[in-house]
């Protein structure tokens, strides 16, 4: 595992190499660190990232409510590549001063971004210390500041406010998970121990009909090093589609030098749920696999990097695919908030564009992404749960459906509650909890499908796969399978999808009313299912032939 720290002693033995000036030093502004782990190469050059103000972000998170909202006048005239690129372009004098900075210390930044505003630049740790004022000998926290006449220009520089984790955060599936079949209940073609696409068609209307429309795309955005498999694709489609042509394939899109290597060994298992759960469900729609590799900067960590890079690569397309799906996180105050919140515009930026942001809500219940490796004592959020501009989705189990207690949920200390989320639906807490949570944050998860024993081939091997990153796939395909129709009507996609679903869509949705989220140890519940919205279950399951008809088709 990599991490951007390095080690004690390290400036001593690239002073003597420099032929850089000393820098100039410009008053500081103190900024907070972040809690660095692990052990970095002593001649490594440092390959930061600098972000840039944008001149418009308020106007890009307008733009995006107007063309993402029912019945405003612009409701799915999306916005293109270059008109987003307008409102996140740093303003002239931000790059002009930024690199004026940089080039009086001998340092030249690379344009990373279509807008501009992300700036690469490749830096002696000895020269980074002086420049930010930074402290890059200590390995668990580490300090640096940004100089006080740029506070205007930068938001932030990365990977110096960081994760401590090289590989972002997966919830591990859960296959011990046992459930016991509710008596007398009409489970169809289920068997709630290995749950199949068959089943899921059924229980949520899904159609097996292949998708026609031309232009339709699904994006699956993989993690470093988890890779998914062509030959595990095909086993599942021979046995669990065989309508489908079993030779259905991903196209593959690789990032920073990331690659899809092809043994058996390289089987991931996140990765394979992941197309088999798109691919076999959102039938015939193109499905694009994102690898990230770890080339363009190997003392960093991945986790943000990849996120930017999969948006990066997204917003410069033309006509991007209009539906993309995440199955990994981390929590919330592992993530600086200032890289949260550029992450968080770089999704809004997306769903600007007509591109409908899917995110797991985690498997912690309400402490954090994982359990039971974390405790807490108040409540963890997730990240990029938080961000109000994805939609994050929890899970359930059995039939009739209930919450999964792993389902995470809960409020963002970093977000502020949309719009949105306005409805007087937090009533129902009361003082459950209270003072364990943030009751002015962005509220999560938003919906939930079902995500418990998916039957899914890795390695070549039949195994059931349990967390929400069986769920956030699912409700991606169900999402692409209702773009299809409406571009065969010849309407808009979806987009970013919580205005519509707070509002026309939540009668199209099933309630979940049964169950709970587990806790920190030390409490015996997070919090409860419940009518309407719910921090386990959102507003609830897809209803195919609902959705459907909310939206007049
Ligand atoms: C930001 O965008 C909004 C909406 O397009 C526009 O009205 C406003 O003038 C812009 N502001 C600046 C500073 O460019
Ligand atoms: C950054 O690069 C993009 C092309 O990738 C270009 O369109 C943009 O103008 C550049 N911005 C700056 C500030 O150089
Ligand atoms: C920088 O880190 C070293 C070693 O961890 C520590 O001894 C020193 O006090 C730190 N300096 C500052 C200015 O924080
Ligand atoms: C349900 O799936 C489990 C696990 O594969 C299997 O053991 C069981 O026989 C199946 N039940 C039925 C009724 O097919
Ligand atoms: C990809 O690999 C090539 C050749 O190994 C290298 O020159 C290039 O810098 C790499 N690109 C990135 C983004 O890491
Ligand atoms: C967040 O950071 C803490 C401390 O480094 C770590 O124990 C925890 O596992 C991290 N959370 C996740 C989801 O990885
Ligand atoms: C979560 O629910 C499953 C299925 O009912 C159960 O086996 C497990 O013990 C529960 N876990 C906790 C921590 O409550
Ligand atoms: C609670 O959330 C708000 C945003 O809604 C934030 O401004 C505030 O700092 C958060 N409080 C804590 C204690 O994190
Ligand atoms: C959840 O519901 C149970 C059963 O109705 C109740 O005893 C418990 O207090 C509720 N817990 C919360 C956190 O609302």
């Amino acid at each position: 595992m990599l991490a951007s720290s390095l080690l004690i002693g390290l400036l001593g033995m690239l002073l003597p190499s420099l032929t850089l000036g000393k820098p100039m030093r410009r008053a500081m502004q103190p900024s907070v660190g972040f809690t660095l782990v692990g052990p970095a190469s002593p001649d490594t050059v440092l390959s930061l990232r600098i972000s840039l103000v944008q001149n418009n972000y308020t106007g890009l998170i307008d733009a995006l409510y107007d063309v993402s909202t029912p019945f405003s006048a612009n409701y799915g005239a999306y916005l293109s590549k270059e008109q987003v690129g307008a409102y996140m372009a740093p303003a002239a004098e931000s790059t002009s001063a930024v690199n004026t900075w940089l080039s009086e210390n001998g340092l030249q930044a690379r344009n990373i971004s279509g807008a501009g505003d992300w700036l690469s630049v490749q830096i002696p740790v000895s020269t980074a210390n002086d420049l930010l004022d930074a402290n890059f000998s200590t390995v668990r926290r580490l300090a640096y500041s940004i100089p006080l006449d740029f506070a205007d220009h930068i938001d932030l520089i990365h990977p110096t406010v960081s994760f401590p984790n090289a590989y972002g955060h997966v919830p591990a599936l859960q296959t011990s998970f046992s459930s016991t079949p509710v008596e007398n209940a009409d489970t169809g073609p289920c068997n709630i121990s290995l749950v199949t696409p068959t089943c899921l068609q059924w229980l949520y209307g899904i159609p097996a009909t292949p998708a026609t429309s031309h232009g339709n795309g699904l994006i699956v955005s993989g993690l470093v090093e988890d890779w998914p498999q062509e030959a595990d694709l095909k086993a599942f489609l021979t046995e669990y589609r065989p309508d489908m042509d079993p030779a259905t394939a991903w196209t593959l899109v690789s990032l920073d030098n990331g690659t899809d290597p092809q043994e058996a060994e390289d089987a991931g298992m996140k990765a394979n749920l992941d197309v088999q759960y798109t691919m076999g469900i959102a039938t015939d729609v193109p499905v694009t696999f994102i690898t990230a590799g770890n080339d363009d900067n190997p003392t960093s960590d991945k986790f943000a990097e990849v996120i930017l890079d999969t948006a990066t690569y997204i917003l410069g397309l033309p006509s991007p695919p209009q539906v993309i799906t995440t199955s990994y996180g981390d929590d919330e105050d592992n993530v600086s908030e200032k890289l949260s919140n550029k992450l968080c515009s770089a999704l809004a930026a997306l769903g600007a564009r007509g591109i409908s942001v899917i995110w797991i809500s985690g498997d912690g219940g309400v402490s954090g992404l994982h359990w039971p490796e974390e405790t807490c004592t108040t409540f963890i959020p997730t990240f990029p749960s938080g961000c109000p501009y994805l939609t994050s989705v929890g899970g359930t189990y059995l039939i009739p459906e209930q919450a999964v207690n792993f389902s995470s949920g809960g409020f963002s200390n970093y977000f502020a509650r949309p719009a949105y989320q306005d409805a007087a639906y937090l009533d129902y807490l009361g003082d459950t909890n209270a003072g364990l949570f943030n009751s002015t944050g962005r509220a999560y998860p938003d919906v939930a499908a079902y995500a418990s024993h998916f039957a899914y081939i890795n390695a070549g091997e039949e195994t059931p796969g349990s967390g929400t990153s069986a769920a956030a796939p699912l409700f991606a395909s169900v999402i692409s399978l209702l773009n299809d129709e409406l571009l065969a009507a010849g309407r808009s996609p979806l987009g970013f999808l919580n205005p519509w679903l707070y509002s026309t869509g939540i009668s199209a949705l099933n309630d979940i009313t049964v169950g709970n989220n587990y806790a920190c140890s030390d409490f015996t519940t997070g919090f409860n299912a419940s009518a309407g919205w719910d921090p386990v279950t959102g507003l609830g399951t897809p209803n195919y032939p609902k959705l459907k008809a909310a939206l007049g088709l």
